[in-house]
């Protein structure tokens, strides 16, 4: 037995569905655990590129039952145009299990997003206006709505009346938006039911009887830990636990069942939206700019320019100690070939006192100076490397470095966007 708990160490876009793929053969089922459409995870496969933002990325393997868990929020128009997607490729998703206590993304919730943004003005948190933040707040407040819900119309329509006698208000009255009637919604819901009945389930007994058959779990994580509610930059977060704890309360399985818990890194550094990201290069720098355009630096769910910016040691030291990482998958490290020389940022400096972890208080993350060390590029294109050996000295120091300072060991690399542009170092 040997489940996995895959996590994100940085602020998202790691390559979490590349190697989710990657591994996926390994396992019988792969669940998501927490997140909802505003996940991007580009797998390519039989060929294809695919943009998963609600199906998680295994359901590319045949074998694999993929799971949506209790702790994901479910935008049912997004997981019906996964549908068709793969339907146009040929892949089967008759296996499919959503857990029917998963949260429903509703109208408003998308509405009230992109309000609430607007609201903030400058200070805007730069969301993907999925509806995260409103639904997981719903969820808090009790007046969520369930999939489960979905199932019965007569609890639907009081749940959904109640949700509306305060959501209505405020966004007539707070936004000046149109409200709903419970009429309005139940006709786009209810056939969005019936089209998705025969996959929900209670997925915590179904995950926990995989695990009594002796069966193996993925547990794929969607965004990452600097994106975490409680261990991320607040306010410029998510509104789920995306760290290794997440993948526990997200899936009702409990840690014990749990082996190893494989942390994926950039080998540069990108995030989307607001908030702070000391090692972030200028826009227009050069470098940055190469980067980007290199490493396709744009969102899979919002097609928004990432910022770009060197390696940052020090967070995903911190990523290690939050999620008990016990591997490491390093991506891109290709694009970095474009380059003569490459900054790793090793600890933080704060008004002349050094950090070597992320500072306790917000206002001192946001004036850390990274302190930089500047190593040899390889120059030259590994996307072709298969095996840790061939890769050149310099590619290989840089790889020791990041295990040296994350105190992980470096057991996957990944040289490419394809399953098979892979370095399988330690990982089995
Ligand atoms: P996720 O959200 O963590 O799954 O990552 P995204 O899919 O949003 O972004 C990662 C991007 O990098 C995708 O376009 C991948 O196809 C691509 N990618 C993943 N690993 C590699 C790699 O090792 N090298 C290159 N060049 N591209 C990669
Ligand atoms: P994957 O799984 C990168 C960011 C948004 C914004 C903040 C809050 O593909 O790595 P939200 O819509 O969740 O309320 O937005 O979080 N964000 C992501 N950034 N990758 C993601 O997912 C993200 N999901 C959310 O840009 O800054
Ligand atoms: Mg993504």
């Amino acid at each position: 037995m040997a489940s996995t708990i895959l996590v994100g160490t940085q602020w998202g876009d790691e390559g979490k569905g590349k190697v989710t793929d990657l591994i996926s053969g390994e396992y019988d089922v792969v669940c998501r655990c927490q997140g909802g459409a505003n996940a991007g995870h580009t797998v390519m496969a039989n060929g294809h590129k695919f943009g998963l933002h609600q199906i998680p990325s295994g359901v590319m393997y045949d074998g694999v039952v993929p799971v949506i868990g209790n702790g994901c929020i479910v935008d049912p128009s997004v997981v019906l145009e996964e549908f068709a997607t793969l339907d146009a490729q040929g892949v089967s998703y008759d296996n499919l299990k959503i857990s029917g206590n998963a949260h429903i993304v509703m109208p408003y919730h998308k509405d009230l997003d992109g309000a609430n943004e607007r609201r903030l003005g400058k200070n805007l948190i730069g969301t993907t206006r999925r509806g995260v933040g409103p639904c997981y707040s719903d969820k808090a407040a009790r007046i969520g709505l369930r999939m489960q819900d979905m199932l019965d119309e007569k609890i639907f329509r009081q749940k959904l009346e109640c949700a509306l006698l305060e959501k209505n208000p405020i966004l007539e009255k707070i936004y000046e938006l149109p409200g709903y009637t419970v009429d309005q919604i139940c006709e786009t819901y209810l056939p969005y039911a019936e089209r998705l009945r025969p996959y929900i389930i209670e997925s915590s007994r179904f995950l926990n009887e995989c695990i009594d058959e002796g069966k193996n779990i993925l547990f794929e994580g969607s965004q990452a830990t600097m994106l975490d509610i409680d261990f991320g930059t607040y306010p410029f977060v998510t509104s789920s636990n995306c760290t290794a704890g997440g993948a526990i309360t997200g899936s009702g399985v409990g840690p014990k069942h749990v082996d190893r818990v494989l942390g994926i890194a950039k080998a540069y550094l990108t995030r989307v939206g607001s908030g702070p990201f000391p090692t972030e290069l200028p826009q227009g720098d050069e470098i940055g700019e190469l980067l980007c355009e290199t490493g396709h630096e744009y969102g899979v769910t919002t097609g928004r320019k990432r910022r770009c910016g060197w390696y940052d040691a020090v967070i995903v030291n911190y990523a290690a100690r939050v999620n008990g990482l016990t591997d490491l998958a390093v991506t891109k490290l290709d694009v970095l070939g474009c380059l003569d020389t490459i900054k790793v940022c090793i600890a933080y400096d704060v008004d002349g006192v050094r950090y070597t972890t992320v500072p306790e208080h917000q206002s001192l993350f946001y004036d850390a100076k990274p302190v930089y060390i500047e190593l040899p590029g390889w120059k030259c294109d590994i996307s072709n490397v298969r095996s840790y050996t061939e890769l050149p000295r310099e590619a290989k120091d840089y790889i020791d470095l990041i295990e040296r300072l994350s105190g992980v060991r470096v057991s996957i690399i990944a040289v490419g966007p394809d399953r098979e542009q892979t370095i399988n170092r330690h990982w089995n």
